[in-house]
């Protein structure tokens, strides 16, 4: 699978990120291997440490196996102002999992993220391609369970 994203791609390093994006994206448990960051790396003639560095410094990057969808709540200063560790213990409590853990049947994966952007919405977080704001308890119970019904 990793060769067919590659030669979509050329071989110019401008295309790291949408090359480590489109990979990621195209798995199901949503996480870069170490042999998959090698083999990009290889294909863009980049060090690995370099892609490596890369994956680690953006939130939306993992290297463990993740569930089929990654709740990511916002970290950054407004949104802790605005009582995101209430969501986060929220989350946590319904899921029955800590920060970057994943459900048992694979649902759920809980992360921390930075600055999504939208902080004029705080408390905001993200579940796989979608942004959440002004949330509370009540508002993330009915999204766990709105994604829940989805299965
Ligand atoms: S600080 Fe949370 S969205 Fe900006």
């Amino acid at each position: 699978m990793l060769e067919s994203i590659l030669s979509k791609y050329p071989k110019e390093q401008d295309m790291l990120i949408e090359i480590l994006l489109d990979v990621q994206n195209q798995k199901t448990d949503q996480y870069l291997s170490e042999a998959e960051i090698e083999q990009i790396a290889s294909y863009l003639s980049l060090p690995t440490a370099h892609v490596s560095s890369a994956v680690s410094f953006y939130t939306f990057f993992s290297t463990q196996r993740r569930g089929e969808h990654v709740i990511q709540v916002c970290k950054d200063v407004p949104c802790y102002l605005n009582d995101s560790d209430n969501l986060v213990d929220t989350i946590q409590k319904q899921l029955g999992i800590g920060m970057h853990e994943t459900t048992e049947d694979g649902m759920f994966t809980l992360e921390p993220t930075s600055c999504l952007g939208i902080c004029d919405g705080a408390p905001a977080m993200r579940i796989g391609e979608h942004t959440y704001t002004k949330l509370n308890k009540d508002r993330v119970t009915a999204l766990l369970a709105e994604y829940r019904g989805k299965r």
